[in-house]
This record gives structure tokens, C-alpha cells and sequence, in this order.
């Protein structure tokens, strides 16, 4: 199979790796990429949201297969836009079409379709300018710490949770007057839920699923998980709060529904759903969902996954995955991500990176960097995920920092207490 892969972080180098090693592979292009999927395959400069320079790569290349790693692309419709394509209509595309990714283009959708499915999520509402007032004396209703999301898609931090009702309150004004720009036209406010937080992932055909293994990532940039927001820290799986008792509860009450409801809506919905889920007392929540894996959590999923991953996203493209068997390593994996200095808000970028060779514990995504002269410099706030393997998770995260351990760059950032405390 011809394989074309969009995006650029260390999820997309994490499935860079994984489809090296399919037996069914012939050739794999990641757009743009970055220096650790070049190992790979071959790195095209190709922009994922220009759907005519993609189609023009995919119909010069022969692609068989399209798939799309963050959700921007999604949420603008390449799926859409290659399925009105009768020349491709042969290619298969992982992802979903707009209508299934406003799952998380949308926080005002997704919160009114768990609502329409009686799928739990926490309670809410949703506000824009004209309502600010309503929207206040909503606020008033719930006890703090309160939560705002902005409904639209905002790079991950379109999400803020005030501690008092005046903050509250000023922080609505400020998203409604377009601290968020266009993403927060509209904002959710919604019950705080108090619990433990998990990643779920399943593949779905448009009738059936795959389970993925769960994880847990740590998204504040401190440690004790203090600080801001980031994309994400470091994550492990499994998870030991996830035990099969809250998973059949997962499937029941969560997977089953968002899937028949999609159906039921009319939305055929071929690619990964993540559901970020909150675990209150053994009760599973949705706090959202995504159209697409988490990063870094695919760094520690993709390696615990045995199966072929071209076959598993064949079936995917027949229609055929109640046909698969799924087959789940009983090993545990950590990935601990280091940063550049700054990050999340401003940082440099450029530095050389020494010692990659040298990790011999660790298998070493890259997130945020390129190649220049032969040469791997940092080009990101999050530039390398170190993910180790081992019969449990602290086993695994002693293989993370014994690869971090071997390498350097200036301005170099982690969090040293990743998966401490699970
Ligand atoms: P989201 O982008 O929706 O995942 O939200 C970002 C983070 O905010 C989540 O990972 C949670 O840690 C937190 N969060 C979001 N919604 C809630 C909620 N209703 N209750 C508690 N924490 C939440
Ligand atoms: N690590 C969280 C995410 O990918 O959204």
C-alpha cells in the first residue's frame, strides 16, 4: 500500500513507526513530518490544509490509503472533500467527515448530542454575546471551581477553569468578547466534575469498533500537575483505575451510544474517537471528545498494539472490524516528553539536539523537530517523547528517563514525576 500521513508531531512520528512495520507497506509520505518520521519514509512539504495539493500528491503517488493525524483538517472537511472525488473514490481516508468531527470541532454539538443519546457528561449550557447576563446568572447556579470552554477549536487551551465567581465571570465577558477569537462565539459553561482523568480511544468503521488501550496523560506543565495547560507532558498505559469493571461501564454507557447515535444521526463516522473521561468513583463521565488520537497518549497506545496497523486500518476502510482480533500487549508503556523552556507560552527554538544515538532504553518520537544540514535542531515547544516499555508502569517510566538521560539540548524542560502516585 501507498500511505499518506498528515501532521507533524510525535503522534504522527509514533505512526510513522508503527506502519513501517506492516508487511503490507510499500511506500509512506508524512506531511509535513518532521526529523523523526524522515527514519520512516519521506517527508513532502505539503500543507494538510490544502486539500487541491494533497489530492494533486495523492493522484501523482498512487496513495491508497490517507490518513489524517491532528483534527484541523477534519474539522475543515478533507474527508468531505476526497469523497466528492470519483477518481479516488478507491482511497481510503482515516478520519472522519465534518459533520462526525464537529464531535470536537464543536463543544456546543458534542455536549447537545451526549444530551440527545443520554450519554453522562456534566451538566451545562451553552452562551454567546446576546446572552452574557443569562450566561452569568447561570454561573451562579453551580458551585466553584466553575469550567468555560470555548466551542470552537482553540489549539487546546480554549478551556478555563476559574476558582472564584467573579473571576468566572470576568473570564465569560473576556471569551464572549473574543479572547478566543471565532472559537469562543459561543461558550459552554458546565459543572466541574471531581475525579481521576482518562484517555479511551476506539477505531470505528461507521458500524463497528476497536478498543485501543486506554491511557492517562499529564497536560499541566509542573509538576504536582500545577502551571498551564499543555498539549500534553508525558502519559503511561495501562491505566490502573480503568480495571474491567469501569471499562464494561465505558462500553455501555459511552462507547455503544456515541456510536448508535452517530448512526442514528445519519453520520457515518470511519476513523478515532478519543473520549476524554473523568472516573468519579468508579463512574465514567465524558469531559469531551476528540476526532483523532491524543498526543502524546498515541505514544504509549501504537506500541501496545500487536496487530498490523495497515490491516487494522484496511478493515477500517471495508467496513470489516467486527472481523479483526485485536491483539494488546500485556506490557506496560510511559512516554515522559521534554520541552523547550517557555513552553507552553514563548520559547526559542533551533538548539542542536546530541545523543539520540545513544538511547538504547527508550524508543524516541519526535514532536518538534526538523533537519537542517544533516543536523536535528528543536522546532517546537514539545520536541522529543522518550516512550519505554516494561511488565509495569514504573518499570516503563525508569526506561523513559534512562533514554532522557542520554540526551541534550539547550533549554531543555520535563516533568520528573510522571505517572508517580498510579
Ligand atoms: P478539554 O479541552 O475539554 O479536555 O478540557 C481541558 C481540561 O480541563 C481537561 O483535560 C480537564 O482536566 C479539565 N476539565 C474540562 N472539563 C471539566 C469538567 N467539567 N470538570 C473538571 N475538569 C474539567
Ligand atoms: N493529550 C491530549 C490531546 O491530545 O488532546
Amino acid at each position: 500500500m501507498n500511505v499518506l500521513l498528515l501532521g507533524s508531531g510525535g503522534r504522527e512520528h509514533a505512526f510513522a513507526w508503527k506502519i513501517a512495520q506492516s508487511n503490507h507497506l510499500n511506500a509512506l509520505w508524512i506531511a509535513p513530518g518532521n526529523a523523526g518520521t524522515a527514519q520512516h519514509g519521506e517527508n513532502v512539504a505539503l500543507n494538510p490544509l490544502n486539500f487541491d495539493e494533497i489530492a494533486r500528491f495523492v493522484r501523482e503517488k498512487n496513495v491508497d490509503m490517507l490518513i489524517v493525524g491532528p483534527e484541523e483538517p477534519l474539522v475543515k472537511g478533507i474527508a468531505d472533500y476526497f469523497a466528492l472525488q470519483p477518481d479516488l473514490n478507491n482511497l481510503i481516508v482515516i478520519g472522519p467527515k465534518a459533520n462526525g468531527a464537529q464531535l470536537e470541532g464543536s463543544k456546543d454539538f458534542s455536549k447537545a448530542f451526549m444530551l440527545r443519546h443520554g450519554i453522562p457528561t456534566a451538566r451545562y449550557q451553552s452562551f454567546s454575546p446576546q446572552t452574557l447576563e443569562a450566561g452569568k446568572a447561570f454561573l451562579s447556579t453551580l458551585n466553584a471551581p466553575y469550567v468555560l470552554k470555548a466551542s470552537g477549536l482553540a489549539a487546546g487551551k480554549g478551556v478555563v477553569i476559574p476558582e472564584t465567581l467573579v473571576e468566572a465571570e470576568a473570564e465569560l465577558e473576556a471569551m464572549l468578547g473574543g479572547k478566543f477569537g471565532e472559537a469562543g462565539n459561543v461558550v459552554v459553561i458546565e459543572e466541574f466534575l471531581p475525579g481521576l482523568e482518562c484517555s479511551v480511544f476506539v477505531l470505528s468503521d461507521g458500524k463497528h469498533y476497536f478498543l485501543l488501550p486506554e491511557a492517562k496523560d499529564h497536560k499541566r506543565i509542573g509538576e504536582g500537575d500545577t502551571g498551564l495547560n499543555t498539549g500534553g507532558m508525558g502519559a503511561f498505559s495501562p491505566v490502573s483505575f480503568c480495571d474491567e469493571a469501569f471499562m464494561e461501564k465505558v462500553k455501555s454507557r459511552i462507547i455503544r451510544p456515541t456510536l448508535a447515535g452517530l448512526i442514528a444521526e445519519g453520520i457515518e463516522y470511519k476513523g478515532f474517537i478519543f473520549f476524554g473521561l473523568m472516573n468519579i468513583q468508579g463512574e465514567p463521565y465524558v469531559i469531551e471528545y476528540n476526532c483523532r488520537m491524543g498526543d502524546p497518549e498515541t505514544e504509549v497506545v501504537l506500541p501496545r498494539i500487536e496487530n498490523d496497523l495497515l490491516e487494522v486500518f484496511r478493515a477500517v476502510g471495508d467496513g470489516t472490524l467486527d472481523k479483526l482480533e485485536g491483539r494488546i500487549s500485556r506490557k506496560a508503556a510511559a512516554t515522559v516528553v521534554t520541552v523547550s523552556e517557555g513552553y507552553p507560552e514563548s520559547y526559542q527554538k533551533g538548539f542542536a539536539i546530541a545523543g539520540l544515538e545513544n538511547v538504547s532504553t527508550a524508543q524516541v518520537f519526535h514532536a518538534g523537530t526538523t533537519l537542517k544540514e544533516g543536523k536535528v535542531l528543536t522546532a517546537g515547544g514539545r520536541v522529543l517523547a522518550f516512550t519505554g516499555m516494561g511488565d509495569s508502569v514504573a518499570e516503563a517510566l525508569s526506561n523513559s528517563y534512562e533514554g532522557i538521560r542520554q540526551v541534550c539540548y539547550d533549554n531543555i524542560y520535563f516533568r520528573r514525576d510522571i505517572g508517580k502516585g498510579f
